[in-house]
């Protein structure tokens, strides 16, 4: 038998409890032995709820206890959780984490911890909430040279920008639903402004390199900019916008960005909608994959945390090999990024198109009874398009549109 200790009992930490209990059998029988809660850490009283008996709130009973082999990290953020999972590794316990903050600004380090105790850190549900995809770049597309990796990372953005983009709601009301939902963080700033999704691409791209990345070095964009008239231009043309979270590694340059962008219909990730998350990958053998799912909620990211125990309880004594290195990965500056753009100016294309001719207008768009139109550029460097764009009178807005 081994014996696991929850800390943070919200959404995802009493999800893990839940699909502990409810698949009890099968994941006893998948680990070869009963995996049972001893300890569930929370501030907090849970009076009446079934974990009561095993509620503590000193966390020094779990670092302590011989008998506790896997700690399930729920707690989210940096602080305390950063200090309590060191504390766990270096005290030989198993950690398995959901919270994507912790992996991208300590998981070198506690990848390093795991290795030299011999134990394991596992972070399968800190991307992509319930799909696979930490495990299968880490194992089954082991062979390949991974070439581009573009993700819906944030179920919460995700939702918010279906809601505007086919049901025409404002952006509050839906983030409201979303909060409702239990999609978005405590702090909707996370996802709405891209910090949930750059720390995503950040660990992604870490896997993909096998090198440190620095979600600091991510160049990245949220979705408050994004209006409902950018919605009705991309209709027209048969697009839609989504937050994407995307890294090139090619030549040995590897670029990564979180950015709000246009994309078409024939685009795969153009279907993946609500608080579903897609992540297309594509290597150099393979081509492309694309993994597709539940990116967010409790019981999908609580079922990423079972397979983790799973996976730690089947090697008690051996570090299984995953993650990166230390050695530190280059991101190349966002301007050495191409892409086209979608570019919204004031007035009308006959008085304003000659204006727009260092952008190779690919196609020009207008709305109906609005002083303003459109246009998608050619494709061109990040910062050939920012110099020209500099010199541009009455632009009411740029987006990036997928090559
Ligand atoms: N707030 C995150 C999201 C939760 O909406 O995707 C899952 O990481």
């Amino acid at each position: 038998m081994m014996n696991v200790a929850i800390m943070g009992y919200g959404t995802i930490g009493s999800g893990v409890a839940e699909v502990l209990e409810k698949n009890k059998e099968k994941i006893a029988k998948a680990a070869g032995q009963e995996i049972a809660l001893k300890y569930v850490l929370d501030l907090r009283e849970f009076p009446g709820n079934p974990i009561e008996s095993k509620l503590i709130h000193d966390f020094s009973i779990i670092e302590q206890d011989p008998d506790v082999q896997i700690v399930v990290e729920t707690m989210g953020g940096l602080k305390p959780a950063y200090a309590f999972v060191k504390a766990c590794l270096l005290a030989g316990k198993h950690v398995v984490t959901s919270n994507k903050a912790l992996v991208a600004a300590h998981g070198t380090e506690l990848l390093e911890i795991a290795r030299e105790k011999q134990r394991n850190f596992l972070f399968e549900a800190s991307v992509g909430g319930g799909i696979p995809i930490i495990r299968p770049l880490s194992r089954c597309l082991m062979g390949e040279q991974i070439e581009a990796i573009t993700g819906i990372l944030n179920g919460t953005t995700n939702f918010i920008l279906t809601k505007m983009d086919k049901e025409g709601w404002a952006f509050d009301a839906a983030l409201k639903e979303a909060q409702r939902l239990g999609y978005a963080e405590r702090n909707p700033e996370a996802d709405v402004e891209g910090h949930d999704t750059c720390r995503k691409i950040a660990i992604l791209t870490a896997m993909a390199t096998g090198k440190e990345v620095n979600y600091e070095d991510i160049y990245t964009e949220g979705i408050t900019r994004i209006s409902a008239t950018d919605f009705k231009y991309a209709d027209k043309m048969g697009m839609s916008i989504k937050l994407a979270g995307a890294s090139r590694m090619e030549n040995g340059r590897v670029s990564a960005y979180v950015v709000p962008l246009m994309m078409n219909k024939e685009h795969p990730l153009y279907t993946v909608s609500d608080v579903f998350n897609g992540i297309l990958v594509k290597g150099n053998m393979l081509g492309d994959s694309m993994f597709y799912g539940s990116g967010a909620g409790k019981l999908p990211t609580a079922s990423a945390v079972a397979a983790d125990i799973i996976d730690a309880a089947k090697h008690p004594d051996r570090n299984v090999a995953m993650g990166w290195s230390a050695e530190k990965q280059e991101i190349s500056p966002m301007g050495a990024n191409m892409f086209r753009y979608f570019i919204r100016v004031t007035g009308q294309p006959e008085e304003r198109i000659t204006e727009l001719m260092a952008f190779g207008p690919r196609e020009v768009v207008t709305l109906d009874k609005m002083d303003e139109f459109a246009i998608v550029s050619k494709p061109m460097h990040e910062y050939d398009f920012e110099e020209e764009v500099r010199r541009l009178d009455g632009v009411l807005k740029t987006i990036r549109v997928e090559l």
